[in-house]
């Protein structure tokens, strides 16, 4: 429809538009307004993250056409803050740290602010419910709950966490550690002006190869830089990953940024404390070890004099190289490490500011979308009927073999463009998927690559045969994960410019020094040629369509030199093409001895691949979607089984008890019918389910209480002190005998991550239904112990959201596919948690001071579903081993004869 021109009353201003009246407001606010708070996310008004206040109600706008709100009153979350000054909501919204990523924060703060306008005391329940069709995948609704009762002034009443020194022999503080080698990081990156630069304006830049991918990274990485070199906080400046301005440390992944690139930068700023100490002394003429620093101010208190660290190097580079010179602070002189510092990003998020590459707005750009198949796989026939006709008029369209994409000015001409391309395709589309209903039976038929893991390294050893043993003191069992998607709240994004000779690439990928190669290997291009800049986008979890849609832009770019092109995937794209979390299937024997203890343990773990990462191929090969569709089509890697120790399907393949003997043997599977990458966790979340249910099953066995059953068999104090501490605090031995507790049951589980990271352990109560067959969570209890602890609020938050991450995917998550392809196209075909669904939660956090810190986000995913499982078990006496846990499987495991 033409546009025309229409009034529209926005946060108290009236602004004349022009726009076609059919046209949905959100597209209206983000383009031509350029209010970015409200976001694109899913395009159906199923998520809430596009919402508005339309006369005071919450209303998405994604769908909404403007022409229906023309003469009302529109507010956007920009219009909260009156003045400058923050709205009471968005401040409660920092108080309690309400975000992760962010990228449903304007949802969440406008459903709160029409819920406190029509209702200004609701109970914890009207609060649920106000925001039951908001969501948020990185589980920050416990927060966003107590940020609107905080609003409203009640509550909330407790503390989300607490930190605990444990009693007892095992906490000793560490000894400062000698620094036996420098930190990976700077091994590789040893020259100090690639870490720090100190701007003339008093400002220290940091620069970090890791990215903020609403994990809080940069405000932790900041209180580290800051504690080390004494300035104040709000002097640092974080540079996240860019290929052409910061160390490469790898893909952000693994819940390894504190321990590998906050320990580079805790040494590294030793080390340029010192070297700028020694140039102080000289210009001081004073002694330096009688020098002091308070906020980047070198002082000698007995000639009254002082000089800063920017007067020093003249805003010149230091040119020295990390040599192991200075050690680190001793964690008793800490004064910003260790304390619950506020997001240094929260305000800019909860103000609506433009802070995600979804918002990046660049002059001159173009908006792409590309055309793709209702199936990964469909094969675009040639020709388009009745060609582009009727195209927006700007339309240019771009077609390399099976790629189909367009471009225009307005974003809302290029959906138009594509879905009227879209429905002119044809697609061949062939069932070669296995039927859903047999994929685990179909992949323990299938043959695969054989490996025995020992100590958390596949190894090419002979695989004993299988110990039958005593039938009567044994507990077998199969335990199913099915395909997960990622499912970010905002599908993915990327923006990309080509302009004398160079592509610069935006993306929100978590590796973008492997993009950058995997780019430029498919384009041909030299590597200095290309330049990734991450930007935040909303938390992916994984591997997603970031790398594909950074991609997707750049054969864009190509197109049109020196425009720079933004696309953005449709929600439908991101639920068909993104890579899953792939399918395991895991086979466990266990046995007790006469005696009860744990006798033998074999795990047999099958499965596809974890490692879908971009990176530059082999030659005909590249990893990124776009390129396999091409004229001259590159085709997918060969996926090959990772024997690194805990990477992939094996990660906390084997329990960690004293047992006499364990085997533990994983089988890769080659074909994965859908596309795999890497999730959260990887195998660990799998494998903990399997363990951790089995553990309880054996507990029951000996007799034993499970928890005790754990505690005898496990032999690392920090393990017990965690389990200890989470059975004191959920009251664990105090709980109601069974028979006085029909249906409600508590259930724990623990792990070590990867052996060597942040011990957790879980404890849940909740209550099944045994006619719907429907679980309620009332109570997650959290124990972790991650080492030094650098922002325990940060902490607790991670911990948190893993909860609540892997209770959905426990409960809810489950790719559906036919045999032609993925059938989960929306969020009502793939349901998530829900703020109604969020159980109470609390977080004990080990302190550990002095310790290396240890990341915890994916630590906590691992013992959550069995810790439900296991609490299922002792509600209603059922054993759940296939994910999830619907209320059909539950009904089915309760009345298997009906
Ligand atoms: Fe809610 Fe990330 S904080 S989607």
């Amino acid at each position: 429809m033409p546009a025309q021109t229409l009034e529209l009353h926005v946060n108290h201003r009236t602004h004349a538009v022009a726009a076609g009246p059919t046209t949905p407001l959100l597209q209206v606010l983000r383009g031509d307004l350029n209010l970015k708070g409200a976001k694109h996310a899913c395009g159906l008004e199923q998520c809430g993250a596009c919402k508005v206040l339309v006369d005071g109600r919450d209303t998405p706008s994604c769908m909404l056409p403007v022409r229906e709100v023309v003469g009302k009153s529109i507010e956007t979350v920009e219009g909260l803050a009156r003045g400058g000054e923050l709205d009471p909501l968005q401040r409660a919204f920092i108080a309690e740290g309400a975000i992760q990523c962010g990228y449903c924060v304007a949802g969440m703060l406008m459903t709160g602010k029409a819920l406190l306008a029509r209702n200004s005391r609701p109970s914890t329940a009207e609060i649920r419910e106000a925001i039951h069709r908001n969501l948020c995948r990185c589980g920050v609704y416990p927060r966003v709950i107590r940020a609107i009762q905080r609003a409203a002034g009640h509550g909330p009443d407790a503390p989300l966490y607490a930190e605990v020194v444990p009693e007892g022999t095992d906490f000793l503080p560490c000894p400062q550690a000698e620094t036996a080698a420098l930190p990976a990081s700077l091994q590789a990156y040893p020259n100090l002006d690639d870490w720090f630069r100190f701007s003339a304006d008093g400002v220290v830049d940091v620069f970090t190869g890791k990215v903020e991918l609403g994990q809080g990274i940069t405000t932790a990485l900041a209180q580290v830089a800051a504690e080390e070199l004494d300035v104040a906080l709000a002097r640092i400046r974080i540079h996240t990953a860019d290929t052409a301005l910061t160390p490469d440390e790898g893909a952000t992944a693994g819940s390894m940024s504190l321990e590998v690139s906050g320990g580079a930068l805790r040494q590294a700023a030793a080390e340029v404390r010192y070297h700028l100490l020694t140039l102080a002394a000289e210009e001081l003429e004073a002694p330096l070890a009688e020098l002091t620093v308070v906020d980047g101010s070198v002082r000698h208190e007995a000639r009254g004099r002082a000089v800063t660290y920017w007067r020093l190097l003249g805003d010149q580079p230091l040119g020295v190289q990390a040599a192991g010179v200075a050690a680190p602070k001793a964690s008793a002189a800490y004064r910003l490490v260790g304390q619950p510092v506020t997001r240094l990003d929260i305000e800019d998020k909860v103000r609506g500011r433009p802070v995600f590459l979804h918002d990046m707005h660049l002059p001159g750009m173009l908006h792409g979308r590309v055309i793709r198949g209702p199936y990964a796989g469909a094969r675009r026939q040639p020709g388009i009927r009745g060609g582009h006709a009727g195209l927006p008029p700007s339309t240019q369209v771009v077609e390399d073999g099976e790629f189909l994409a367009v471009l225009c000015a307005r974003e809302d001409d290029a959906i138009c463009a594509m879905e009227r391309l879209a429905a002119r395709c044809t697609w061949r589309t062939a069932e070669t998927l296995p039927s859903q209903d047999r994929l685990y039976d179909t992949m323990l038929e299938a043959p695969g690559q054989t490996f025995r893991v020992v100590d958390g390294l596949p190894v090419a050893a002979p695989i004993p045969p299988l110990d039958a043993g005593d039938p009567g003191r044994t507990v077998r069992g199969r335990y199913d994960r099915p395909y997960h998607m990622h499912a970010a709240l905002g599908p993915s994004c990327g923006v990309a410019r080509y302009e004398d000779g160079t592509l610069t690439v935006w993306s929100h990928s978590q590796g973008v020094f492997q993009l950058r190669d995997a780019i430029a290997q498919i384009l041909k291009m030299p590597r200095d040629r290309v330049r990734v800049i991450h930007a935040e986008g909303p938390g992916c979890y994984g591997h997603n369509g970031a790398d594909d849609a950074a991609f997707d832009a750049c054969l864009l770019a190509l197109r049109v030199p020196g425009r720079p092109v933004r696309v953005q995937w449709s929600r439908r794209d991101e639920f068909v093409y993104e890579p899953y979390g792939t399918a395991m299937v895991m086979d466990v024997v266990a046995r007790l001895d006469p005696d009860g203890h744990l006798a033998y343990w074999r795990q047999s773990i099958t499965g596809y691949t974890h490692m879908g990462r971009p990176e530059a191929a082999a030659a005909g090969e590249a990893t990124l979607l776009g390129a396999w569709s091409l004229a001259h089509p590159r085709v997918p890697p060969r996926a090959r089984p990772s024997l690194a120790r805990h990477v992939g399907l094996h990660r906390n393949g084997a329990p960690q008890y004293r047992i006499d003997e364990t085997v533990v043997v994983k089988r890769f599977l080659g074909d994965s019918p859908l596309r795999v990458s890497s999730m959260r966790a990887l195998g660990a979340y799998a494998n903990v389910f399997a363990i951790e249910s089995t553990v309880d099953d054996l507990a029951r066995l000996a007799g034993a209480d499970p928890l005790d059953f754990r505690l005898r068999h496990l032999e690392d104090p920090r393990g017990q002190t965690v389990l200890r501490l989470l059975a004191a605090r959920m009251g664990w031995q105090r709980r109601p005998p069974r028979a006085e507790r029909p249906g409600r049951g508590w259930g724990v589980a623990y792990s070590r991550y990867k052996d060597q990271q942040s011990y957790v352990a879980i404890g849940v109560i909740l209550n099944v239904d045994p006619e719907t067959g429907t679980v309620r969570l009332e109570e997650g209890h959290i124990a972790s112990d991650s080492g030094q602890i650098v922002n325990p609020d940060g902490l607790s938050a991670q911990l948190e959201g893993a909860f609540i991450q892997s209770a959905s995917w426990t409960l809810h998550e489950e790719v559906k596919f036919s045999t032609r392809g993925v059938t989960s196209t929306d969020w009502e075909a793939y349901p998530i948690l829900r703020a109604t669904q969020t159980p109470r939660l609390h977080t004990y956090l080990v302190r550990r001071d002095g310790h290396p810190a240890m990341g915890a986000g994916e630590a906590a995913q691992c013992p959550v579903p069995a810790a439900i499982a296991n609490a299922i078990h002792d509600a209603v006496g059922i054993r759940l081993r296939t994910i999830p846990f619907t209320p059909n499987r539950i009904r089915r495991a309760l009345a298997p004869d009906a």
